[in-house]
Protein backbone atom coordinates (compact mmCIF):
# COMPACT_ATOMS: atom_id res chain seq x y z
CA UNK A 1 0.00 0.00 0.00
CA UNK A 2 0.90 3.41 -1.00
CA UNK A 3 2.62 5.24 1.90
CA UNK A 4 1.09 8.70 2.93
CA UNK A 5 3.31 11.70 1.64
CA UNK A 6 4.92 13.87 4.19
CA UNK A 7 2.80 16.49 1.68
CA UNK A 8 -0.24 15.21 2.15
CA UNK A 9 -0.16 14.75 5.64
CA UNK A 10 0.19 18.86 6.31
CA UNK A 11 -2.63 19.00 3.80
CA UNK A 12 -4.18 17.12 5.93
CA UNK A 13 -3.87 19.40 8.80
CA UNK A 14 -4.60 22.19 7.00
CA UNK A 15 -8.07 21.11 5.79
CA UNK A 16 -8.55 19.78 9.20
CA UNK A 17 -9.83 16.65 8.06
CA UNK A 18 -8.59 15.22 11.66
CA UNK A 19 -11.26 16.59 13.44
CA UNK A 20 -13.83 15.72 10.98
CA UNK A 21 -12.98 12.11 12.07
CA UNK A 22 -11.20 10.82 8.34
CA UNK A 23 -9.51 7.94 8.72
CA UNK A 24 -5.98 7.95 7.74
CA UNK A 25 -5.72 4.51 8.92
CA UNK A 26 -5.74 3.04 5.77
CA UNK A 27 -2.76 0.34 5.86
CA UNK A 28 -4.99 -1.78 8.74
CA UNK A 29 -7.87 -2.14 6.64
CA UNK A 30 -8.43 -5.50 5.81
CA UNK A 31 -6.03 -6.55 8.20
CA UNK A 32 -7.19 -9.66 10.23
CA UNK A 33 -7.83 -8.29 13.66
CA UNK A 34 -5.87 -9.69 16.59
CA UNK A 35 -8.77 -9.01 19.64
CA UNK A 36 -7.28 -7.73 23.48
CA UNK A 37 -4.18 -7.55 22.65
CA UNK A 38 -2.32 -4.00 23.14
CA UNK A 39 -0.53 -3.12 20.00
CA UNK A 40 2.50 -1.44 20.30
CA UNK A 41 2.17 1.72 19.10
CA UNK A 42 4.74 2.80 16.22
CA UNK A 43 5.59 6.21 15.82
CA UNK A 44 6.13 5.74 12.30
CA UNK A 45 2.62 4.65 11.46
CA UNK A 46 -0.35 7.37 11.36
CA UNK A 47 -2.40 7.40 13.76
CA UNK A 48 -4.96 9.78 14.46
CA UNK A 49 -4.92 9.55 18.44
CA UNK A 50 -1.57 10.51 18.89
CA UNK A 51 -0.20 13.93 19.05
CA UNK A 52 2.62 13.50 16.74
CA UNK A 53 3.21 12.15 13.73
CA UNK A 54 7.18 10.95 11.81
CA UNK A 55 7.59 10.47 8.65
CA UNK A 56 10.00 8.22 8.37
CA UNK A 57 12.68 6.26 6.13
CA UNK A 58 10.89 3.16 7.03
CA UNK A 59 7.48 1.99 8.63
CA UNK A 60 8.20 -1.29 9.70
CA UNK A 61 8.60 -1.49 13.59
CA UNK A 62 12.13 -1.07 14.82
CA UNK A 63 13.69 -0.28 11.02
CA UNK A 64 13.54 3.42 10.29
CA UNK A 65 17.22 5.07 11.14
CA UNK A 66 15.51 8.76 9.79
CA UNK A 67 12.35 10.33 11.33
CA UNK A 68 10.58 13.80 10.61
CA UNK A 69 8.12 14.75 13.29
CA UNK A 70 5.47 16.64 13.31
CA UNK A 71 4.07 18.49 16.23
CA UNK A 72 0.65 18.06 15.97
CA UNK A 73 -0.60 18.59 19.76
CA UNK A 74 0.39 20.21 22.60
CA UNK A 75 3.35 17.44 24.44
CA UNK A 76 4.33 18.01 27.83
CA UNK A 77 7.80 16.45 28.52
CA UNK A 78 6.09 13.71 30.36
CA UNK A 79 3.44 13.06 27.61
CA UNK A 80 3.59 9.20 26.76
CA UNK A 81 4.30 10.10 22.98
CA UNK A 82 7.97 10.09 24.11
CA UNK A 83 7.74 6.47 25.50
CA UNK A 84 6.83 4.99 21.76
CA UNK A 85 9.75 6.11 20.11
CA UNK A 86 10.70 2.16 21.50
CA UNK A 87 9.68 1.43 18.62
CA UNK A 88 12.00 3.21 16.26
CA UNK A 89 15.13 2.85 19.06
CA UNK A 90 17.45 2.29 15.67
CA UNK A 91 16.58 5.76 14.93
CA UNK A 92 19.76 7.96 14.18
CA UNK A 93 18.47 11.12 12.75
CA UNK A 94 15.24 12.77 14.55
CA UNK A 95 13.58 15.69 13.58
CA UNK A 96 10.76 17.12 15.54
CA UNK A 97 8.81 20.72 14.23
CA UNK A 98 5.89 22.35 15.95
CA UNK A 99 3.04 23.35 13.69
CA UNK A 100 2.05 25.45 16.26
CA UNK A 101 4.65 27.01 18.62
CA UNK A 102 3.52 26.46 22.11
CA UNK A 103 3.14 22.78 21.03
CA UNK A 104 6.72 21.98 22.34
CA UNK A 105 8.23 24.14 25.21
CA UNK A 106 10.76 21.82 26.82
CA UNK A 107 13.34 19.39 25.41
CA UNK A 108 12.24 15.75 26.25
CA UNK A 109 15.13 14.80 27.89
CA UNK A 110 13.89 10.95 28.49
CA UNK A 111 13.68 10.29 24.57
CA UNK A 112 18.16 10.37 24.40
CA UNK A 113 18.00 7.84 26.87
CA UNK A 114 15.65 5.66 25.18
CA UNK A 115 17.55 6.23 21.67
CA UNK A 116 20.84 4.75 21.58
CA UNK A 117 22.04 5.16 18.28
CA UNK A 118 20.76 8.97 17.76
CA UNK A 119 23.44 10.79 15.95
CA UNK A 120 21.59 13.69 14.76
CA UNK A 121 18.98 15.68 16.70
CA UNK A 122 16.73 18.71 15.58
CA UNK A 123 14.14 20.57 16.89
CA UNK A 124 12.93 23.39 14.74
CA UNK A 125 9.88 26.02 15.51
CA UNK A 126 9.64 24.88 19.25
CA UNK A 127 8.98 27.55 22.01
CA UNK A 128 11.93 25.81 23.59
CA UNK A 129 12.89 28.97 26.23
CA UNK A 130 15.71 27.42 27.93
CA UNK A 131 18.08 24.58 27.88
CA UNK A 132 18.31 23.45 31.29
CA UNK A 133 21.21 21.82 33.30
CA UNK A 134 22.30 18.53 32.31
CA UNK A 135 20.13 18.01 29.01
CA UNK A 136 22.56 17.19 26.20
CA UNK A 137 24.77 15.30 29.01
CA UNK A 138 26.60 11.87 28.35
CA UNK A 139 25.19 11.15 24.62
CA UNK A 140 28.20 9.54 23.59
CA UNK A 141 26.42 8.97 19.62
CA UNK A 142 25.04 12.18 19.24
CA UNK A 143 27.38 13.78 16.25
CA UNK A 144 25.00 17.22 15.91
CA UNK A 145 22.73 19.13 17.89
CA UNK A 146 20.79 21.51 15.64
CA UNK A 147 18.25 24.07 17.97
CA UNK A 148 18.03 26.84 15.38
CA UNK A 149 15.14 29.12 14.74
CA UNK A 150 13.40 27.84 18.40
CA UNK A 151 13.23 30.85 21.45
CA UNK A 152 15.61 29.63 23.59
CA UNK A 153 17.04 32.65 25.58
CA UNK A 154 18.95 31.10 28.36
CA UNK A 155 21.74 28.26 28.34
CA UNK A 156 21.79 26.96 31.83
CA UNK A 157 25.67 25.85 32.78
CA UNK A 158 26.38 22.69 32.22
CA UNK A 159 23.42 22.12 29.30
CA UNK A 160 26.03 20.72 26.77
CA UNK A 161 28.59 18.27 28.73
CA UNK A 162 30.33 14.93 28.39
CA UNK A 163 29.15 14.18 24.47
CA UNK A 164 32.22 12.79 23.23
CA UNK A 165 31.40 12.50 19.57
CA UNK A 166 29.20 15.70 19.37
CA UNK A 167 31.24 18.01 16.56
CA UNK A 168 28.48 20.94 15.79
CA UNK A 169 25.75 22.60 17.57
CA UNK A 170 23.57 24.95 16.12
CA UNK A 171 21.83 27.85 18.51
CA UNK A 172 21.67 30.27 15.76
CA UNK A 173 18.35 32.67 15.22
CA UNK A 174 16.97 32.15 19.36
CA UNK A 175 17.13 34.87 21.16
CA UNK A 176 19.93 34.12 23.57
CA UNK A 177 21.65 36.97 25.77
CA UNK A 178 24.78 35.59 27.39
CA UNK A 179 26.97 32.76 27.12
CA UNK A 180 28.11 31.91 30.28
CA UNK A 181 30.99 29.93 31.90
CA UNK A 182 30.33 26.16 32.72
CA UNK A 183 28.08 26.17 29.41
CA UNK A 184 29.52 23.85 27.15
CA UNK A 185 32.08 21.70 29.09
CA UNK A 186 34.14 18.40 28.06
CA UNK A 187 33.09 17.88 24.41
CA UNK A 188 36.39 17.00 22.83
CA UNK A 189 35.11 16.93 19.24
CA UNK A 190 33.36 19.56 19.02
CA UNK A 191 34.19 21.99 15.84
CA UNK A 192 31.78 24.21 15.27
CA UNK A 193 29.70 26.36 17.14
CA UNK A 194 26.70 28.33 15.89
CA UNK A 195 25.74 31.38 18.18
CA UNK A 196 24.71 33.88 15.19
CA UNK A 197 21.54 35.96 15.19
CA UNK A 198 20.66 36.06 18.85
CA UNK A 199 20.93 39.10 21.39
CA UNK A 200 24.18 38.07 23.10
CA UNK A 201 25.04 40.96 25.08
CA UNK A 202 27.81 39.59 27.21
CA UNK A 203 30.06 36.65 26.81
CA UNK A 204 31.56 36.21 30.08
CA UNK A 205 35.21 35.62 31.01
CA UNK A 206 36.41 32.14 29.58
CA UNK A 207 32.81 31.33 28.28
CA UNK A 208 34.56 28.93 26.16
CA UNK A 209 37.63 27.83 28.05
CA UNK A 210 36.42 24.11 27.70
CA UNK A 211 36.00 23.75 23.97
CA UNK A 212 39.71 23.24 23.14
CA UNK A 213 39.01 21.52 19.91
CA UNK A 214 36.50 24.56 18.54
CA UNK A 215 37.52 25.24 14.92
CA UNK A 216 34.85 27.33 14.03
CA UNK A 217 32.37 30.44 16.11
CA UNK A 218 30.06 32.00 14.66
CA UNK A 219 28.71 35.15 16.59
CA UNK A 220 27.29 37.38 13.74
CA UNK A 221 24.09 39.89 14.29
CA UNK A 222 24.38 40.11 18.52
CA UNK A 223 24.91 42.79 21.03
CA UNK A 224 28.25 41.90 21.61
CA UNK A 225 30.37 45.47 23.08
CA UNK A 226 33.08 44.13 24.67
CA UNK A 227 35.91 41.56 23.86
CA UNK A 228 38.94 40.55 25.34
CA UNK A 229 41.69 37.60 25.67
CA UNK A 230 39.49 36.09 28.00
CA UNK A 231 36.76 36.29 26.18
CA UNK A 232 37.75 33.69 23.43
CA UNK A 233 40.47 32.15 26.88
CA UNK A 234 41.27 28.17 25.47
CA UNK A 235 40.19 28.11 21.64
CA UNK A 236 43.85 27.50 20.71
CA UNK A 237 42.41 25.58 17.34
CA UNK A 238 39.99 27.76 16.48
CA UNK A 239 40.53 28.84 12.74
CA UNK A 240 37.62 30.96 12.00
CA UNK A 241 35.89 33.79 14.17
CA UNK A 242 33.24 35.59 12.73
CA UNK A 243 31.87 38.49 14.71
CA UNK A 244 30.00 40.45 12.07
CA UNK A 245 27.11 42.75 12.93
CA UNK A 246 27.76 43.43 16.98
CA UNK A 247 28.49 47.03 18.95
CA UNK A 248 31.78 46.27 19.38
CA UNK A 249 34.01 49.97 19.98
CA UNK A 250 37.43 49.28 20.57
CA UNK A 251 40.03 46.47 20.43
CA UNK A 252 42.63 46.30 22.84
CA UNK A 253 46.00 44.89 23.65
CA UNK A 254 46.23 41.30 22.97
CA UNK A 255 42.60 40.59 22.29
CA UNK A 256 42.99 37.24 20.08
CA UNK A 257 46.28 35.81 21.79
CA UNK A 258 43.99 33.07 23.03
CA UNK A 259 43.91 31.68 19.68
CA UNK A 260 47.03 31.36 18.15
CA UNK A 261 45.56 29.11 15.07
CA UNK A 262 42.96 31.56 13.74
CA UNK A 263 43.30 32.10 9.95
CA UNK A 264 40.05 34.31 9.53
CA UNK A 265 38.49 37.32 11.39
CA UNK A 266 35.62 39.29 10.90
CA UNK A 267 35.00 42.33 12.60
CA UNK A 268 32.97 44.18 10.06
CA UNK A 269 29.44 46.26 11.03
CA UNK A 270 30.72 46.90 14.39
CA UNK A 271 31.39 50.21 15.71
CA UNK A 272 35.11 50.11 16.35
CA UNK A 273 36.65 53.79 16.59
CA UNK A 274 40.30 51.85 17.69
CA UNK A 275 42.80 49.52 17.58
CA UNK A 276 45.45 49.26 19.33
CA UNK A 277 49.01 48.57 17.87
CA UNK A 278 49.47 45.73 20.06
CA UNK A 279 45.48 44.38 19.02
CA UNK A 280 46.78 41.12 17.11
CA UNK A 281 49.30 40.31 18.67
CA UNK A 282 50.37 36.51 18.46
CA UNK A 283 48.60 36.21 15.09
CA UNK A 284 51.06 34.70 13.24
CA UNK A 285 48.44 32.70 11.11
CA UNK A 286 46.22 35.34 10.77
CA UNK A 287 45.56 35.51 6.95
CA UNK A 288 42.10 37.15 6.53
CA UNK A 289 41.28 40.12 8.23
CA UNK A 290 37.79 42.04 7.85
CA UNK A 291 37.12 45.41 9.34
CA UNK A 292 34.73 46.93 6.51
CA UNK A 293 31.71 49.08 7.89
CA UNK A 294 33.68 50.28 11.14
CA UNK A 295 34.48 53.83 12.46
CA UNK A 296 37.48 53.78 12.01
CA UNK A 297 39.19 57.18 11.10
CA UNK A 298 43.40 56.57 11.05
CA UNK A 299 44.81 53.31 12.12
CA UNK A 300 48.08 52.80 14.41
CA UNK A 301 51.30 52.51 12.43
CA UNK A 302 51.92 48.99 13.31
CA UNK A 303 48.62 47.67 14.16
CA UNK A 304 49.47 44.41 11.86
CA UNK A 305 52.99 43.75 13.02
CA UNK A 306 51.58 41.07 15.29
CA UNK A 307 49.61 39.09 11.76
CA UNK A 308 52.54 39.17 9.05
CA UNK A 309 51.07 36.83 7.02
CA UNK A 310 47.65 38.62 6.56
CA UNK A 311 46.96 38.65 2.71
CA UNK A 312 43.15 39.81 2.63
CA UNK A 313 42.60 42.56 4.75
CA UNK A 314 39.13 44.58 3.96
CA UNK A 315 38.97 48.18 5.12
CA UNK A 316 36.11 49.63 3.19
CA UNK A 317 33.30 52.10 4.72
CA UNK A 318 34.93 53.17 7.71
CA UNK A 319 35.63 56.86 7.73
CA UNK A 320 39.50 57.42 6.78
CA UNK A 321 41.49 60.14 6.77
CA UNK A 322 45.00 59.04 6.47
CA UNK A 323 46.46 55.78 5.38
CA UNK A 324 50.22 55.65 5.47
CA UNK A 325 53.12 53.10 4.26
CA UNK A 326 53.80 52.10 7.96
CA UNK A 327 50.08 50.59 8.40
CA UNK A 328 51.00 48.39 5.85
CA UNK A 329 54.30 47.75 5.83
CA UNK A 330 54.57 44.41 7.94
CA UNK A 331 52.38 42.75 4.99
CA UNK A 332 53.27 44.40 2.00
CA UNK A 333 55.33 41.97 0.24
CA UNK A 334 51.86 39.37 1.16
CA UNK A 335 50.12 42.11 -1.15
CA UNK A 336 52.01 41.64 -4.35
CA UNK A 337 50.79 38.22 -4.28
CA UNK A 338 47.85 37.63 -7.06
CA UNK A 339 45.94 35.78 -4.61
CA UNK A 340 46.25 38.93 -2.17
CA UNK A 341 43.46 41.48 -1.37
CA UNK A 342 43.64 44.69 0.10
CA UNK A 343 40.42 46.76 -0.20
CA UNK A 344 40.06 50.49 1.12
CA UNK A 345 37.71 53.72 0.51
CA UNK A 346 36.76 57.01 2.21
CA UNK A 347 35.27 60.33 0.55
CA UNK A 348 38.37 61.96 2.78
CA UNK A 349 40.80 59.88 2.44
CA UNK A 350 44.14 60.87 1.51
CA UNK A 351 47.04 58.47 1.40
CA UNK A 352 50.44 59.83 2.26
CA UNK A 353 52.46 60.26 -0.76
CA UNK A 354 54.78 58.88 -2.07
CA UNK A 355 55.48 55.95 0.54
CA UNK A 356 52.47 54.20 0.38
CA UNK A 357 51.85 54.56 -3.52
CA UNK A 358 55.19 53.44 -4.01
CA UNK A 359 54.40 50.39 -2.19
CA UNK A 360 51.57 49.61 -4.29
CA UNK A 361 53.46 50.18 -7.28
CA UNK A 362 54.77 46.52 -7.70
CA UNK A 363 50.72 45.67 -7.46
CA UNK A 364 50.45 46.72 -10.53
CA UNK A 365 53.31 45.16 -12.34
CA UNK A 366 53.17 41.89 -11.15
CA UNK A 367 49.09 42.23 -11.62
CA UNK A 368 48.00 41.59 -7.76
CA UNK A 369 44.26 42.07 -7.51
CA UNK A 370 44.21 45.40 -7.21
CA UNK A 371 41.06 47.49 -6.81
CA UNK A 372 41.75 51.04 -7.21
CA UNK A 373 37.99 52.25 -7.58
CA UNK A 374 37.94 51.19 -4.06
CA UNK A 375 40.62 54.43 -3.29
CA UNK A 376 39.10 57.91 -3.68
CA UNK A 377 41.31 58.64 -6.35
CA UNK A 378 43.46 56.80 -8.95
CA UNK A 379 46.31 54.99 -7.99
CA UNK A 380 49.48 57.27 -9.79
C1 LIG B 1 15.36 -2.72 8.03
O1 LIG B 1 14.85 -3.77 7.24
C2 LIG B 1 15.69 -4.13 6.16
C3 LIG B 1 14.98 -5.17 5.30
O2 LIG B 1 14.27 -6.06 6.09
C4 LIG B 1 17.01 -4.65 6.70
O3 LIG B 1 17.89 -4.98 5.63
C5 LIG B 1 17.65 -3.55 7.55
O4 LIG B 1 18.86 -4.03 8.14
C6 LIG B 1 16.70 -3.11 8.64
N1 LIG B 1 17.29 -1.96 9.32
C7 LIG B 1 17.31 -1.86 10.65
C8 LIG B 1 17.92 -0.60 11.21
O5 LIG B 1 16.86 -2.71 11.37
C1 LIG C 1 19.29 23.34 11.46
O1 LIG C 1 17.90 23.48 11.54
C2 LIG C 1 17.38 24.57 10.79
C3 LIG C 1 15.91 24.66 11.09
O2 LIG C 1 15.34 23.39 11.04
C4 LIG C 1 17.66 24.35 9.31
O3 LIG C 1 17.18 25.42 8.56
C5 LIG C 1 19.17 24.22 9.13
O4 LIG C 1 19.48 23.92 7.80
C6 LIG C 1 19.73 23.13 10.04
N1 LIG C 1 21.19 23.17 9.95
C7 LIG C 1 21.90 22.11 9.62
C8 LIG C 1 23.36 22.31 9.53
O5 LIG C 1 21.39 21.03 9.39
C1 LIG D 1 28.31 9.51 32.45
O1 LIG D 1 29.15 8.60 31.76
C2 LIG D 1 30.22 8.11 32.56
C3 LIG D 1 31.06 7.20 31.70
O2 LIG D 1 31.21 7.71 30.42
C4 LIG D 1 29.68 7.37 33.76
O3 LIG D 1 30.75 6.98 34.59
C5 LIG D 1 28.76 8.29 34.55
O4 LIG D 1 28.15 7.57 35.60
C6 LIG D 1 27.68 8.83 33.66
N1 LIG D 1 26.89 9.78 34.42
C7 LIG D 1 25.57 9.76 34.41
C8 LIG D 1 24.89 10.73 35.31
O5 LIG D 1 24.92 9.03 33.68
C1 LIG E 1 32.13 8.03 18.01
O1 LIG E 1 32.65 8.28 16.72
C2 LIG E 1 33.58 7.30 16.29
C3 LIG E 1 34.20 7.79 14.98
O2 LIG E 1 33.24 8.34 14.14
C4 LIG E 1 32.88 5.97 16.15
O3 LIG E 1 33.77 4.99 15.72
C5 LIG E 1 32.30 5.60 17.50
O4 LIG E 1 31.55 4.43 17.38
C6 LIG E 1 31.39 6.70 18.03
N1 LIG E 1 31.02 6.40 19.39
C7 LIG E 1 29.76 6.19 19.73
C8 LIG E 1 29.51 5.87 21.16
O5 LIG E 1 28.86 6.29 18.92
C1 LIG F 1 17.60 41.94 23.45
O1 LIG F 1 18.14 42.30 24.72
C2 LIG F 1 17.80 43.60 25.15
C3 LIG F 1 18.50 43.82 26.47
O2 LIG F 1 19.87 43.53 26.36
C4 LIG F 1 16.30 43.72 25.28
O3 LIG F 1 15.96 45.04 25.64
C5 LIG F 1 15.65 43.36 23.95
O4 LIG F 1 14.25 43.35 24.09
C6 LIG F 1 16.09 42.00 23.49
N1 LIG F 1 15.57 41.74 22.16
C7 LIG F 1 15.00 40.59 21.83
C8 LIG F 1 14.55 40.46 20.41
O5 LIG F 1 14.85 39.67 22.61
C1 LIG G 1 50.89 33.58 -3.11
O1 LIG G 1 49.97 33.12 -2.08
C2 LIG G 1 49.70 31.75 -2.15
C3 LIG G 1 48.68 31.41 -1.06
O2 LIG G 1 47.97 32.52 -0.70
C4 LIG G 1 50.98 30.96 -1.95
O3 LIG G 1 50.69 29.58 -2.05
C5 LIG G 1 52.00 31.36 -2.97
O4 LIG G 1 53.22 30.73 -2.70
C6 LIG G 1 52.22 32.87 -2.95
N1 LIG G 1 53.09 33.26 -4.05
C7 LIG G 1 54.17 34.03 -3.88
C8 LIG G 1 54.94 34.37 -5.11
O5 LIG G 1 54.50 34.44 -2.78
Amino acid sequence: MKRLTWALIQLLLLTSLFETGFSVTTRSRGKKKVPKEPKEINVCEVDVKQSLYCDCDSDKLRNATDAKCLILNEVRVDDPAWGHFTSQMYLQKLKFMARMPNWLRQIPVQLFRQLIHLQVITFQDASIEEVKEYTFYNLSTITEINLSRNQITTLKMHSFENMKNLTAIYLDENRITEINRDTFVNLPSLKSLHLSVNNISTLHDKAFKHLTSLEELELFNNQIKVITADSFHGLRKLVTLDLRNNLIAMIGDRTFIEMPSLRELELDKNEIVYISDKALDGMKNLRKLRLSKNKLVTLEPDFLSGAPGVNFLDLKENLMKTMTFDNIKPIVTNLYNSTSHFYLSGESLSIKRPNLLHAFNPLTTVGAYWRPKHIGFPVL
